[in-house]
């Protein structure tokens, strides 16, 4: 067992962490196997939310780790620009045979947060270079979480991430789909489809030739787990159809079997211009994420009236397509396919359904919503203090062994896609009795 002196864990600021309750009541991580995470007290604790949405082939996939090992004894980095490495292309290659048609060409980041800011720079460079440099508004959606940078923060439509951080870009927001009418939908919600018309307005407002894209993640995760209302993206991709506008796709959360398929797009039938993904491509085990565009947007930048020396999109990251993280993805796909991961997905979304949905009725619970291996809840706020009860809920839940997501109002699961029918039972009771043990 390793001791943590207090004073060694200033030395680290932690991301989206209450730092100064962490120090009091450190929970420390040293190793992880299956569904499963050890403490520094050596107790197991179930993982409620596959990592951050990430792991859901499990921790400590042998697979996984020897085809890591070996890249990094092959090739631990060349350099991302200008020159290649054979795994790069064999992902992308292997990555568009499992979108939709169309999304064909993969640029690749390290992360969620930077696939968004590329995903909305290419959507501005593809209008610029045609000439219409004035097509640079984006839209995104209340309630949307689109990572961190600059860009992400501003279609973001979670308050507390963007406006501590002063000006952003330009950019409005489509309504939230959460509507009270929806409160405790199974799945898909019946209502809503009608607040994409939101865009319409938008466009009287600015004119499509100022507007550059619309971005939403296909059901939202980190505003609290919102499947989209039946009908509702079907809208939004023929109003920006029908203006020249682009759609994008943050599949961060939902890419590689969260929903029951490769990807929101899939699962939900419509096709995005642009889509994002990151998170469960690696297993979480190196950081990677990217850009997948459709064809023409793609043939668009390779057909410029440009010398052929020159660069047709001046961005990229210095770890873009790190060989390591390339390796790593690789095992992941194989995994997922060979272990019919995705088809356990769905095999398992009924039964967190039902389980979840089995919550209804106890006090402190005011609507709860699920999508594939994915569900939230939300709470009544203890007067003045909205995000106080999740915090509590959340910490009993980690004293009982359960690690569960608490943000905002909700708390939310991601359950990793092999968890069994007795560990959606027994995560689900543990929150119950939390829920009880709180005022
Ligand atoms: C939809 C969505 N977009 C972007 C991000 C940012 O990803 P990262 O934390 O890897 O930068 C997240 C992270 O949760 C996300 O859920």
């Amino acid at each position: 067992m390793t001791t943590f002196v207090p004073e060694n864990l200033d030395a680290h600021w932690m991301p989206f962490t209450a730092n100064r309750e962490f120090r009091q009541n450190p929970r420390i991580i040293t190793s992880a196997s299956g569904c499963f995470y050890r403490d520094q007290h050596g107790r197991e604790i179930f993982d409620g939310l596959s990592g951050l949405w990430n792991c859901g082939a499990g921790h400590g996939r042998e697979e996984i780790t020897a085809a890591v090992s070996q890249q990094i004894a092959t090739l631990d980095y060349s350099p991302a620009f200008q020159f290649g490495h054979p795994l790069s292309f064999e992902l992308a290659s292997r990555i568009a045979t499992l979108m939709p048609d169309g999304l064909e060409h993969v640029f690749f980041t390290c992360s969620g947060s930077e696939a968004v800011d590329t995903a909305l720079k290419i959507a501005r460079a593809f209008w610029h270079s045609q000439g219409k440099a004035s097509k640079a508004r984006l839209i995104g959606r209340i309630k949307g979480y689109h990572g961190v940078n600059f860009g992400g923060i501003s279609v973001g439509g979670i308050g507390p991430n963007r406006y501590p951080f002063g000006e952003t870009l330009q950019a409005d927001h489509l309504p939230s789909t959460q509507l009270e009418q929806n409160r405790y939908s199974r799945g898909q919600p019946q209502h809503g489809a009608h607040t994409a018309d939101a865009l319409l307005e938008m466009i009287s407002l600015h004119g499509a030739e100022n507007i550059a894209a619309v971005i939403v993640e296909p059901m939202a995760g980190s505003g609290g787990v919102i499947p989209p209302p039946i009908g509702y993206l079907q809208r939004l991709r023929e109003i920006c159809s029908a203006h020249d506008i682009l759609l994008i796709f943050d599949e961060v959360i939902t890419a590689f079997g969260r929903m029951g398929g490769y990807s929101g797009a899939e699962v939900f039938g419509v096709t995005p211009d642009i889509m994002t993904f990151a998170k469960q491509i690696s297993n979480g085990s190196q950081p990677l994420g990217g850009v997948v565009v459709q064809r023409d947007i793609y043939q668009h930048f390779m057909y410029l009236d440009t010398p052929e020396y020159l660069v047709e999109l001046m961005h990229g990251y210095t770890y873009s397509a790190h060989p390591v993280a390339c390796a790593a993805a690789l095992a992941t796909l194989d995994l997922l396919q060979q272990d019919l991961l995705i088809e356990r997905v769905q095999n398992m979304a009924p039964i967190l359904e039902d389980a979840i949905h089995g919550l209804r009725d106890l006090p402190l619970i005011s609507d709860i919503r699920n999508f594939g291996l994915a569900a939230g809840l939300t709470l009544e706020a203890a007067p003045g203090e909205p995000a106080l009860r999740p915090f509590q809920v959340a910490m009993k839940c980690w004293e009982k062994g359960f690690y569960v997501r608490y943000g905002g109002d909700t708390l939310q699961l991601g359950l990793p896609f092999i968890v069994t029918e007795q560990q959606i039972h027994d995560i689900v009771g543990a929150i119950a009795e939390s829920l009880a043990e709180i005022t």
